[in-house]
């Protein structure tokens, strides 16, 4: 990679972001197409976010990635939301045009279309049920929610998040049956279609096994899990015991890097290329 004084300087700006694969990905993906981009990880601590935000400007940085813990607190500081990130609730993404910043939240369809990419699934008028209703859970939720599913379960350790999340989603799609309940779930796995892992439990260094307990879910149904260190987290490890479809979170990130890649440069990168390279650098950290 040659930088010049041309070149263009995106990034992402999160606390710690030492771990972050971001970097390889994009920058990959930039050499590849001969875009002259560099990708750059910013240790931005919270109490500097909204400096580093005016840095945006002053630099002229193109754009940046908002990860832990910034994603709901940057909007204050941005000067237009995407409908979809204001919906949600955070952004993961920051496009500056001439000095305007506007935030976007692209896990969400990238969820939605590494689910189809990887496993054909469509949503619309399935059984669901999201495990999860912090951030990611509401990206999730609110990417499924928009495909009309006959009943999309949300269920979450504390129950007052998921009923919150529910009730919110219910006045907005009218048409799905919305039901908010703690971990035990046992109720909703026998017509269940896809269930999703969208906590972070199954992480690298925390709890050690699955969420829930999957078994009674039915022999054709997609058990898919937003963790992707490991890439087999205890439940997708105990969904192929069982025999079930599984969808690993790798996808997710990679076809969120896309989005936000594509809204920076206007040009679609190859996922192929992205997750091959998300691979070998999750191998490599
Ligand atoms: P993120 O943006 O990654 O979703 P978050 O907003 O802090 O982060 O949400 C973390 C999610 O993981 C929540 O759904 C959380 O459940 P609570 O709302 O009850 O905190 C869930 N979570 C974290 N650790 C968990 C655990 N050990 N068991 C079950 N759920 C857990």
């Amino acid at each position: 990679m040659k930088i010049t004084g041309r070149t263009k300087v995106v990034g992402i700006f999160g606390d710690p972001v030492e771990h972050s694969i971001s970097p390889f990905i994009h920058n990959a993906s930039f050499e590849a197409m001969g875009l002259d981009y560099v990708y750059v990880p910013f240790r931005v601590r919270k109490d500097r976010l909204s400096h580093c935000v005016d840095a945006i400007r002053a630099l002229d940085i193109k754009g940046v990635n908002v990860t832990i813990p910034h994603k709901e607190a940057i909007m204050a500081y941005l000067d237009e939301l995407d409908h979809e990130a204001e919906e949600i609730g955070a952004v993961n993404t920051v496009v500056n045009t001439r000095g305007r910043l506007k935030g976007y939240n692209t896990d969400s369809q990238g969820y939605l279309n590494s689910l189809t990419e990887e496993t054909g699934f469509n949503p619309t008028g399935k059984n669901i049920v999201v495990i999860g209703a912090g951030g990611a859970g509401r990206a999730v939720v609110y990417g499924l929610a928009k495909k009309k599913p006959r009943r999309l379960v949300i269920a979450n350790r504390t129950p007052e998040r998921a009923q919150a999340l529910a009730r919110e989603v219910s006045k907005k799609y009218t048409s799905t049956e919305l039901v908010a309940t703690g971990l035990n779930i046992k109720d909703y796995l026998g017509d269940c279609h896809l269930l999703v892992n969208a906590t972070s439990v199954g992480m690298q260094g925390g709890k050690k096994g699955p969420v829930v307990s999957i078994e009674g879910l039915p022999e054709d149904a997609i058990v898919s899990d937003i963790v992707y260190k490991p890439l087999d987290t205890p439940l997708i490890a105990e969904a192929e015991r069982l025999g079930l479809r599984v969808h690993r979170g790798l996808g997710m990130l990679v076809h969120q890097a896309a989005l936000s890649f594509e809204l920076w440069t206007g040009k679609r990168p190859s996922i192929d290329a992205m997750r091959f390279t998300a691979v070998q650098s999750m191998e490599a950290l």
